[in-house]
């Protein structure tokens, strides 16, 4: 299978790695992401071009707009469930969808990892609607996965970063994360674009469904066009973790922990440590420490804890507290100048104010630097991680 574009034909631009590049890509790739879908005047919602009712992907941009919306709209209204079914970083970006699509658009919703989706046999209701995420569009697990879904009767949609791509070619509607080239192996611009792009689907579906007013609709389009722009301050921990890094690769592992929308990004950032520097790295939901995690906190294990001030923080407090009365030395990511966070944290990383919907598009960008720093550190192939392919298609 070919793609696209190949790494010579994309520079590094005086970035050391393909990897740090795509960090920085993000404000604008976020922006682009969201860009064909929100009215900035209005501050509203409409998905653009996703082609439901069949047109070769080659044609997206020949459609009539409000026509293509109205479709959208009408499959929206139809549907009683969502799958969402994806691999690697792709699969955690579809947990956040999760809670996304749940809380907005009050929608049941189930995500699957590929490979286990494919052979469960599983059962799908009429009226469902089934959407793959995959960076490449070509993932083996992730193709087979929509290819059954059709054939069980189900609508499809794909959201693909490379045009044209396989699973983009299969799904019966198409959106599309916007991120340029990604060749870093470990995916993180693509990862916040999707996110990008499930905002604008939830709020779309939340809409159209009755779930959401106009004025909801207005301030959660403000806050996901704020993304960028707060990207850019965040990306300041660069330097940050470039000096921190030596302090943080004498520990023994990591346990990443976050509620909510949070959580998946622990799984996401501990991905990216075992990713790029070999390091043992677990995510986990905060409230489960108590069953089982706690037991391996000591003084040579960091608890990174996404912890922002929102409906759940008062929790995640409690469980900081308890991880660091048994040793566990505190990496923790907050909202703003917390003092109680830096108080009991060896670092403390602090996150502008964001609405719940979007702080999982800010809080990765730490994790991705800090995970960066620590393999460079090591000394370690950041851009080609050993036995790891950017695009596995074959199983
Ligand atoms: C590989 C890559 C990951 C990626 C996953 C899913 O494992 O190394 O970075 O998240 O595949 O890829 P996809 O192209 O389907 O998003």
């Amino acid at each position: 299978v070919e793609l696209n574009w190949n790494p010579e034909m994309v520079e590094k631009q005086g970035f050391a790695h393909y990897m740090l590049k795509e960090i920085y890509e993000q404000p604008r790739a976020v922006a682009s992401a969201i860009e064909p879908h929100v009215n900035p005047e209005t501050f509203s919602v409409a998905l653009k071009n996703v082609g439901f009712g069949g047109v070769s992907v080659q044609k997206l941009d020949e459609l009539d707009s409000k026509a293509d919306w109205a479709k959208t709209q009408e499959m929206f209204k139809g549907i009683e469930r969502v799958f969402i079914i994806a691999c690697g970083t792709s699969f955690y970006a579809g947990l956040i969808g999760k809670y996304l699509f749940e809380q907005l658009a009050r929608i049941p919703v189930e995500v699957d990892i590929a490979s286990e989706f494919r052979y469960r046999n599983p059962v799908i209701p009429p009226k469902t609607l089934v959407m793959t995420i995959s960076q490449s569009g070509e993932t083996a697990d992730t193709l087979a996965a929509i290819r059954m879904a059709k054939e069980m009767g189900a609508t499809t949609l794909s959201v693909c970063n490379v045009r044209n791509s396989t699973i983009d070619r299969e799904a019966h509607g198409h959106l599309y994360m916007n991120s340029g080239p990604e060749i870093g192996v470990a995916s993180t611009k693509a990862f916040t674009s999707t996110l990008a792009v499930l905002n604008c689907i939830a709020i779309a579906l939340g809409r159209t469904r009755g779930a959401l007013d106009e004025k909801t609709e207005a301030e959660l389009v403000k806050s996901i066009m704020a993304v960028p722009s707060q990207m850019e301050g965040v990306l300041a921990f660069d330097k940050y973790f470039e000096e921190a890094a030596s302090g943080l690769k004498l520990f023994r592992g990591f346990l990443y922990m976050g509620r909510g929308t949070s959580y998946p990004i622990a799984m996401e950032g501990a991905l990216k440590l075992k990713e790029l520097a070999y390091m043992h790295a677990e995510g986990y939901a905060a409230g489960e420490m108590k069953h089982g995690p706690l037991a391996l906190i000591d003084e040579r294990m960091a608890i990174v804890m996404v912890a922002p001030t929102d409906h759940l923080y008062e929790k995640t407090i409690s469980n900081l507290e308890e991880a660091r009365a048994r040793g566990g030395k505190i990496i923790s990511i907050g909202t703003g100048d917390n003092e109680k966070l830096r108080a009991i944290s060896e670092y403390y990383l602090a996150m502008p104010k964001a609405h719940w919907t979007t702080h999982a598009l800010l809080s990765v960008i730490p994790l991705q630097l800090m995970s960066y720093h620590l393999a460079c550190s090591l000394g370690y192939d950041v851009d080609q991680p050993r036995n790891l392919a950017k695009s596995v298609t074959v199983e």
